[in-house]
């Protein structure tokens, strides 16, 4: 007889450990560990969780597990590489292009994305606009939806200008309960390879979209929707499910505003594209950002507008981050920064004043504090700044978040410019890498960078010298070099009627 299992989960992370524990040895929470049943082995009859393919099923080899072989008495063979089909070419296309990058250039089929985000952001409007561009194309969509009744998705793609002749494909399936949704998308896929196909390019295509996977439960696993197992479990079998039938899957997962994680993060390694929206500064600008993609590049960032009709497409996104810069302020200076395959120009701005308290204040916003601690120092250690006595703010213009330590020469260029009250111009891009020693290092993507600055009017970029020389790249623009920070932050702040005078 099938055993049922006893596991001890962590309601925070999700960890699992076989008895209970005061501290979660995952996330360090205390009092976090909860006693849950598993299901019996194998699961209850008719039960469709990890694995749970029929043997019909694994002897017909359903798209997604095209590769799976068995020999004589139904063993698994190993099949060789070179006998493994593409499925580069079953990329199926995505409007708008914004979108259609984070995603690696298309939707491939049989893959499980991950669209994580806080509540309010703007999930549900980008997958109904998606949802709604794939039904025009021929191709069914299904929605899955647990957190709003199909009038209110009605109302939501209305306001995205659904029209019912043009959408015939887009269904809604209002359910929460797993093995019923799983039915019934079986039914719906079996309808589809039945129906005949049309001659519309999404004939015979089928996309689901679960929204969201916290509403999801299974009666396999003994605990609320929303639960860690309750997650794991149902994002497990919606992935098998994908892979199964060779149709796309789209989970929707909130993060919760307080920054807790648990319930999209435990499905990020099950998943082949994880897509995270930011909203920046509660403006209307949202960035959503590929930090795991199986078929395409991480770090790859989608910028769109929230509107009255939906999210649409940021036009410049390269200079968003510059729009309201004043321009010739002490405490600003611009850099060139990349997300994935893109440029964006971006303003720091840094605030140095004397501290009037004990302990002097350290804000930053956008930017690793840890890394501006490190910038003050070195800029204090190696250019003989007086830092240690003052408050220090800073922050990325238009609500922006910086990783990229191309940036650091620039963080640097706006502190020193706040101190000494002496404007970077405004014509001047500062780009490079500061490390421990003072030195100044060359950065990646440089022509990238220098493109996007000559595009936008920049007519001076202060840099590390670059490996060889390529006069395509710095065409138009003049190129101060520096080797030590102490020198780049003088040559930033150098005044533009000063330049003729000497320099680099
Ligand atoms: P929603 O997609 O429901 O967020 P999520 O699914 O991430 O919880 O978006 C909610 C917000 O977006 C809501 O405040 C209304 C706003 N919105 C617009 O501004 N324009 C629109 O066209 C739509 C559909 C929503
Ligand atoms: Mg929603």
């Amino acid at each position: 007889m099938a055993k049922s299992t006893t596991r001890f989960f962590c309601t925070d992370c999700g960890h699992e450990e076989l008895r209970w524990l005061g501290r979660c040895p995952g996330c360090g929470q205390w009092n976090t560990f909860k006693e849950m049943k598993l299901a019996p082995e194998g699961g209850k009859k008719g039960s469709r969780g990890f694995g749970s393919r029929s043997g019909k099923e694994r002897e017909a080899g359903a798209p997604g597990f095209a590769g799976n072989r068995r020999g004589p008495g139904g063993v698994l063979e190993a099949v060789p590489l070179a006998e493994i089909g593409s499925a580069e070419h079953e990329r199926l296309p995505v409007a708008p292009t914004e979108v259609a990058r984070v995603l690696g250039g298309g939707l491939v089929a049989g893959s499980v994305v991950l669209l994580g985000g806080e509540p309010g952001v703007g999930k549900s409007t980008l997958l109904t606009g998606l949802a709604l561009w794939w039904a025009a194309q021929g191709v069914r969509v299904l929605y899955v939806a647990g957190e709003e009744s199909p009038t209110q998705i009605r109302m939501r793609a209305e306001r995205l200008g659904f029209a019912a002749d043009r959408s015939p494909g887009f269904s809604i399936l209002p359910e929460v309960h797993l093995e019923t949704l799983l039915s019934a998308l079986d039914r719906e896929c079996q309808s589809l390879e039945t129906s005949t196909e049309g001659d519309a390019p999404g004939a015979g295509k089928c996309i689901v979209i679960v929204d969201s996977i916290q509403t999801l439960h299974s009666e396999h696993i003994d605990a609320f929707p929303g639960s860690p197992t309750q997650i794991k479990y149902c994002g497990g079998v919606m992935a098998d499910f994908a892979r199964r039938t060779g149709f796309p899957v789209f989970l929707v997962g909130h993060v919760t505003k307080s920054g807790d994680l648990a319930g999209p993060k435990l499905l990020e390694h099950m998943v082949d594209t994880v897509l995270y929206f930011e909203g920046s500064d509660g403006g209307p600008i949202r960035m959503v950002r590929a930090v795991k993609n199986r078929f395409g590049n991480t770090g790859e960032l989608a910028v769109l507008e929230m509107r009255g009709d939906g999210l649409v497409p940021v036009d410049q996104a390269g200079v968003l981050f510059l729009s309201g810069r004043r321009g010739n302020e002490p405490g600003a200076a611009v850099c060139a920064i990349r997300n994935g395959s893109r440029t964006f120009l971006v303003e720091i701005q840094a605030l140095v004043s004397p501290s009037r308290y004990g302990t002097p204040q350290r804000v930053v916003q956008g930017v690793d504090s840890k890394r501006v601690a490190l910038l003050a120092a070195i800029l204090e250690k190696r250019a003989g700044m007086d830092l240690a006595g003052c408050d220090i703010f800073v922050k990325v213009a238009g609500g922006g978040r910086i990783d990229d330590p191309a940036a650091d020469l620039a963080i640097m260029a706006a502190l020193a410019s706040s101190l000494r009250e002496r404007p970077v111009p405004a014509s001047t891009l500062v780009l490079g890498e500061a490390g421990l020693t003072g030195e100044v290092r060359r950065v990646t993507d440089l022509d990238a960078r220098l493109l996007e600055a000559g595009r936008h009017g920049f007519a001076r970029v202060v840099m590390a010298p670059a490996a060889g020389k390529s006069k395509k790249r710095t065409q138009g623009l003049e190129i101060a070099t520096c080797t030590s920070v102490e020198e780049g932050v003088a040559l930033a702040l150098e005044p533009a009627a000063n330049r003729a005078l000497g320099g680099c």
